[in-house]
């Protein structure tokens, strides 16, 4: 049998590539299959090199809330490429982003760019530490902010048995070479479940730099907080000293223009946003009230980087924030019905014919499915770990 094109893209791939790919979570560990080799995309679609054409629910993670080649990302690129593409200087459109981002986000008083979302909790929570003078960080299971050592703890799932007590899990990191030292200060407690917070907040609140949790939890689910359970973060976090860090790389102009912080009224004291803050490309930033974020001036905490505000990402993010924002933010209420019909639509499937005990789950555009097929689950839809 001839093999198609992503077949022999896979055979040449695999042998300068790891897995063919550039992250594991595209390759066969993820899919369990030769991974498609996509050639363009257009709105709501993808096309693989075999000419295949898709409908793209996934939105390469999330970071195309205009999604693919919109015309007015395409013309804004065409037009600044040409007039260079990165200086590493002060630029009016990075005062001019930064200006959208405080008019919209309330808790935001003062910004940072970045690249990634890793990067981004890097320096948030080297900003909390330097901030309170404290260590220590609480963190919750299933969470990922990032493939860093001090974080990358207890975000896969797990067997029940391999967890430990909820008062104290078992702390598990995700990958070899990371050293015990990075993430002794780690402290790890089931997410949802407010009793096991307030336990280890009478016990290390005071210690704590930062709690850091997803709005949503999206790295393992689409899950959302029960009702009053950010809030109750928050309320923990001021009465113990420690900051309140809203990581909304996922859900951050995704669930709601202001994120989880607008659809759960919260006020994080740090927060971080990635993803569809880009448009498409790498972009990030880390925001907060001048007085936290006035920790970074002048280096006291050093957070550097040669691609920061990148002059072509900042002008994609600016016409995307516009343009969704446009008309009484039209284009963050089209997300948000699109995804609710469409989890509506395929929780109904399941009601009425569930051999393979299909599970879906979702908070506004942002939805999973789970395949329940001889006691496993398979992740099939939205895998977020990009
Ligand atoms: C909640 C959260 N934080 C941080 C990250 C890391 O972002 P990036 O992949 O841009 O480094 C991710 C990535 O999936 C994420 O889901």
């Amino acid at each position: 049998m001839t093999k198609n094109t992503s077949e022999s893209l896979f055979e040449r791939g695999s042998k300068v590539l790891i897995e063919g790919v550039s992250s594991a979570s595209r390759g066969p560990a993820a899919f369990g299959t030769t991974p498609r080799y996509m050639s363009h995309g257009e709105g709501s679609r993808l096309y693989d090199v075999d000419g295949r054409e898709y409908i793209d629910w996934m939105m390469a993670f999330g970071a195309l809330p205009l999604g693919h080649a919109h015309p007015k990302i395409v013309t804004t690129v065409t037009k600044e490429i040409a007039r260079g593409s990165h200086f590493a200087t002060a630029l009016e459109v990075e005062v001019e982003v930064a200006e959208i981002l405080v008019n919209l986000l309330p808790h935001v008083e003062k910004v940072r760019f970045a690249n990634t979302g890793t990067e981004a909790a890097m320096a948030a929570i080297r900003l909390a530490r330097g901030h309170t003078g404290r260590r220590k960080i609480i963190k919750f299971e299933g969470h990922y902010h990032g493939w860093w050592d001090a974080v990358l703890l207890n975000s896969n799932p797990q067997p029940i048995s391999a967890l430990g007590h909820p008062n104290s899990p078992i702390r598990i990191p995700d990958s070899s070479g990371i050293t015990e030292e990075s993430w002794m200060d780690t402290i790890i407690v089931p997410w949802n479940d407010l009793e096991s917070l307030e336990r280890v907040m009478a016990l290390h609140g005071r210690d704590a730099a930062c709690v850091v949790t997803e709005g949503v939890m999206s790295n393992m689910g689409v899950i959302a907080p029960k009702p009053g359970y950010l809030n109750r973060i928050q309320e923990l976090c001021n009465e113990h000293g420690a900051l309140f860090y809203l990581d909304e790389t996922v859900t951050g102009f995704r669930v709601a223009a202001g994120g989880c912080a607008e659809l759960y009224g919260l006020k994080p004291d740090i927060v971080t946003y990635g993803k569809a803050l880009g448009g498409g490309v790498p972009m990030a930033a880390i925001g907060g009230s001048d007085e936290i974020m006035s920790g970074l001036e002048w280096g006291k905490v050093l957070h550097f980087g040669t691609h920061n505000a990148g002059r072509l990402a900042l002008h994609i993010c600016k016409t995307m924030l516009t343009t969704m924002l446009d008309d009484n933010q039209a284009g963050f209420i089209k997300i948000k019905d699109l995804g609710v019909k469409l989890t509506e639509e395929i929780q109904a499937i399941a009601r009425k014919n569930n051999k393979h005990k299909m599970i879906c789950q979702g908070v506004n555009s942002m939805f999973q499915i789970f395949l329940q097929i001889k006691k496993k689950f398979l992740i099939t839809v939205t895998f977020v770990k990009a």
